[in-house]
């Protein structure tokens, strides 16, 4: 079964567009992660970025000791976020790009120029039981790279596919970028998830990808949120200007 990891970075960024600076503020990304638990989702995804744009340190805290799923742990292979790593232990951790040196023309992160950084990171995160996977494009090297690093997963970069969904000719060369990715990666013994700019139009073409286990999909499901809940909000809020008296 392909599973659902929802990345809920998202509710942050709404949040911290009224409340940054402040320990608290809404909406909240934990309640939002225990709403896609209780759903069906089957991991809860986050990134603690270096610049702290959307998900707070406090968030990763509170989501280790609430969540029931899997946490997965979005970061760059700097020191500070993998120190913070190695003691919250999430199940898995997914390196990812976040500056342009570490990026690879494809958008992944260019495993294939950082061979030891990565090795070295990976073998930190599997000593303290952390499984690792690295985020990359379909890419034949970067592939290949992320096997002798020696990671479990790799998270293909589904943007390019995602960014030329309505150009047919592109879209279908992306797609195939993906499944022979998916392939090498099964046949060098790596587990394959994939994830960004994935949608509710776009996802079902990507059921042609072998060997996927999980998506990490967070954009769109928020925005789609904002539209099916509008009414809710709406409603209630107009429930408290009912009791008014002038
Ligand atoms: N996977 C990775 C590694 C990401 O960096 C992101 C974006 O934060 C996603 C998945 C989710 O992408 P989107 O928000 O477009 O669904």
């Amino acid at each position: 079964m392909l599973k659902l990891g929802v990345n809920i970075d998202h509710v942050a960024t709404v949040r911290e567009a009224r409340y940054r600076g402040l320990e608290h503020g809404e909406p909240d990304p934990v309640a939002a992660a225990l709403i896609c638990e209780e759903v069906g989702a089957h991991g809860i995804t986050a990134h603690l970025r270096e610049d702290r744009r959307h998900i707070q340190d406090r968030d990763v805290w509170k989501l280790r000791e609430k969540i029931k799923t899997r946490l997965n742990l979005e970061m760059a292979n700097a020191a500070e976020i993998v120190a913070i790593a190695l003691k919250l232990k999430p199940e898995i951790v997914c390196l990812v790009p976040e500056r342009r040196q570490e990026v690879t023309t494809e958008g992944g992160l260019d495993a294939a120029g950082s061979l030891q950084a990565l090795t070295d990171t990976r073998k930190k995160m599997n000593d303290a039981g952390i499984e690792v996977s690295l985020f990359i494009a379909p890419d034949p090297a970067q592939v290949e790279a992320a096997a002798r690093i020696g990671s479990q997963f790799i998270e293909l970069h589904t943007g390019a596919f995602a960014e030329h969904y309505h150009q047919k000719l592109q879209r279908n060369q992306e797609l195939e970028r993906l499944v022979a990715a998916a392939r090498q990666a099964h046949a060098l013994g790596l587990k394959v998830n994939a994830g960004h700019g994935l949608n509710y139009e776009n996802l079902p073409l990507l059921h042609t990808v072998p060997h996927l286990v999980e998506l990490n999909i967070g954009h769109s499901i928020i925005s789609r949120a904002i539209t099916t809940g509008l009414s809710t909000a709406v409603k209630q809020m107009l429930g408290l200007l009912e009791n008014y008296r002038s």
